[in-house]
């Protein structure tokens, strides 16, 4: 079953055109690779995915409903969960607590518990606390939960990052360069990770540039360039494309 679909979307800066007509359906289940050079407009489809900027045209449909236009925390809670380029934990917080602010049910969020502390909202906030310990030590990070995130390094903050997409319990998973720049025992337990997650009914679209991790993880790889889809393929077709071969090489 399609999962997310995209039609014709653009999506300009000034002169630029960082997308460009680019359309893309995903299947539920798929872990797709998304390639492209350095200006290619691959964080800026993740952008528009997650209403973090709004397309110039085009449209976005997940789980058949049609989410162009709508506001990030809506598509959030929709079940679409993203990891950022230059990551975005709140470096003040323990590692705990950045999972914990993830969570889509947050007795705090209601005007009534502002006032009472219920016996439901503490409950919620238990159980949250519960999944969000048993997320982090399950993923290696059990003996950090007490640390600051900024005291993590850059490899574990990427991973925590991911977890973070769990602890939202999103349905599609949207991780960008999520092993560039990190220590290679690192990116081989993200790599785990990231083929664990299809087992537990997870949709991943990963933006790399590493292409050898591309090849490991992904069922199909979409090559853009200047804004447009130029292919996609498996990563041996992709690879083998002569359009690829030629944008790599200029
Ligand atoms: N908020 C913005 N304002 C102006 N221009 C932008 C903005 N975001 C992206 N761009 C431009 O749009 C184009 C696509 O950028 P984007 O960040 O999507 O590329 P990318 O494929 O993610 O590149 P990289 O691999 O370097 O991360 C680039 O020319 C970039 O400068
Ligand atoms: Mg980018």
């Amino acid at each position: 079953m399609t999962l997310l679909s995209c039609e014709g979307l653009t999506k300009r800066f000034d002169g630029i055109k960082a997308l460009s007509e680019f359309s893309c359906a995903v299947k539920e289940g798929e872990t797709i690779g998304l390639i492209g050079p350095n200006g290619a407009g691959k964080t800026t489809l993740f952008n528009v995915l997650t209403g973090f900027i709004p397309a110039d045209g085009g449209a976005v449909h997940f789980q058949g409903k049609g989410i162009t236009g709508k506001a990030p925390y809506r598509i959030a809670r929709m079940g679409i969960a993203r990891t950022f380029q230059i990551l975005r934990l709140i470096k003040r917080l323990s590692v705990l607590e950045n999972a914990l602010l993830c969570f889509q049910d947050q007795p705090g969020e209601r005007l009534g518990s502002i006032f009472f502390r219920s016996r439901q909202s503490a409950k919620q906030e238990a159980a949250n606390r519960e999944k969000a310990v048993a997320l982090l030590k399950q993923y290696g990070l059990g003996d950090k939960l007490h640390d600051l995130a900024d005291a993590l390094s850059y490899g574990q903050q990427k991973l925590l990052s991911l977890v973070c997409c769990l602890a939202a319990g999103a349905d599609l998973i949207l991780l960008d360069e999520p092993v560039a720049g990190i220590a290679p025992e690192m990116i081989e337990k993200i790599l785990e990770v990231i083929k664990g997650l299809p087992g537990q009914g997870k949709t991943v679209i990963l933006i790399e540039h590493n292409m050898e991790a591309i090849g490991r993880v992904c069922d199909r790889v979409i090559f853009m360039d200047a804004g447009e889809k130029v292919c996609e393929g498996t990563m041996e077709e992709v690879k083998n494309d002569p359009r690829v071969i030629e944008a790599y090489l200029d």
